[in-house]
């Protein structure tokens, strides 16, 4: 059986998985498919094209820690609850390229958890892939040339042409090398996964910042896909962050004014803040004495002292952070002391993408 109809979700930071969703939706339509392409917020919403074998589908996102960003799993779960259409996964990656050298990134369990969410909801899943586009992490490293950034996505295209080709011929795509690495990596790192979802996404939401650049034109709110922040202020509004931040780099790329800063110095703080063992003192103070019990119940109850402790910790700290930043010597310092402030380290955004595009 033919498909007749092709949507095409996304969720994109940066652009990357807005755009392998635009060649995917051409390739859709050079096969005849009535296509759409539309933002994971909006398929919650809106009438997905006909359910069943005749209607293909495809959920398109990017990596966070080595898995799928919790907004994209929460969006996921909220989709209509089963149309039996045949749904393909997509995950961009991090790619880089060093010389001739192509470096893969880690898409890890992403794919297969959001998968699996759909299964459970009723659709037909049919296959998944990572796809290697430019690593948008700038707040961990400066990003590459626009040389090196233009050959990632061309290979990209290439490989997201295959794939669509053995989807219009009703393949299932699962038994590839491309699934066996992701599934050792998902795998191996999913210790890490977890504790990004926990814990890690909290802490880099609490990293950003802007600068006195900063003229509270409030695009980055208005942008903001998941409402992640708000404007505060008395003379000025400036943007301040909320737990509900994933990191998607969207609001820092495309401040008109390059404002936005991840903090380096302020995030060396804050993890030491964080990381404070409270669970030791704490439990001194009562008395307990943890010599007494064996060292799993020992680490399980010092980390869950721990975990309560860490959510009010980095909110309470970065609240105070964000009243000192009003401080124009604080905001200085702090401006000075973060490394995505340096000229060379740049902001990356798929070239080709736009602001309004991503909505
Ligand atoms: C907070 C954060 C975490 C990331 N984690 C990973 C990762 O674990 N593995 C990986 O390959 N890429 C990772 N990346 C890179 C992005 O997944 C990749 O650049 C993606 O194509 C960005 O897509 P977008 O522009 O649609 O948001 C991460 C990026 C960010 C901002
Ligand atoms: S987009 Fe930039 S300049 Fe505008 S409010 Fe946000 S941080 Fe400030
Ligand atoms: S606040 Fe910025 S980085 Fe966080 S989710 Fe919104 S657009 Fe993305």
């Amino acid at each position: 059986m033919e498909y007749k109809s092709a949507t095409i979700c996304f969720w994109s930071g940066t652009g990357n998985s807005y755009r392998v969703s635009t060649w995917l939706g051409k390739i859709a339509e050079d096969h005849g498919l009535k296509t759409q392409i539309i933002s994971l917020e909006k398929a919650k919403s809106e009438k997905i094209y006909p359910a069943g074998k005749e209607g293909f589908m495809a959920i398109v996102f990017p990596t966070h820690g080595f898995t799928a960003p919790w907004h994209v799993l929460k969006t996921v779960w909220k989709l209509p609850q089963c149309n039996a259409s045949h749904v393909f996964c997509l995950a961009t990656r991090a790619g880089l390229k060093f010389g001739p050298l192509f470096i893969p990134g880690i898409g890890g369990s992403g794919t297969f958890v959001v998968a699996l969410l759909l299964l459970l909801k009723g659709y037909k899943v049919r296959g998944a892939m990572g796809v290697d586009m430019p690593s948008n992490w700038f707040s961990l490293h400066p990003i590459q040339c626009l040389k090196n950034h233009e050959a990632i996505i061309d290979r990209a295209e290439q490989k997201v042409a295959g794939f669509a080709e053995k989807v219009f011929s009703h393949s299932k795509i699962w038994f590839t090398i491309n699934n066996l690495y992701e599934v050792i990596f998902g795998t191996l790192l999913s210790f890490i996964s977890i504790a990004y979802l926990l814990m890690g996404r909290f802490f880099l939401a609490k990293l950003f910042f802007a600068n006195d650049n900063c003229d509270g034109c409030g695009i980055c709110e208005k942008n903001c896909t998941v409402k992640a922040i708000a404007m505060r202020g008395k003379e000025r509004d400036i943007p301040y962050w909320k737990y509900t931040c994933e990191s998607c780099m969207k609001c820092a790329t495309f401040c008109p004014q390059g404002a936005i800063e991840a903090g380096h110095s302020w995030g060396v703080i804050l993890y030491f803040i964080s990381a404070f063992p409270i669970s030791v003192y704490l439990l001194s103070l009562i008395g307990f004495d943890l010599a007494d019990i064996g060292s799993l119940e020992r680490s399980l109850i010092c980390n869950v002292l721990d975990m309560i402790y860490f959510y009010p910790a980095i909110f309470i700290s970065y609240y105070i952070f964000s009243l000192l930043l009003r401080i124009p010597l604080v905001n200085c310092f702090f401006t000075h002391t973060t490394m995505t402030h340096l000229p060379f380290w740049g902001r990356y955004r798929e070239p080709k993408t736009k602001l309004k595009e991503l909505s």
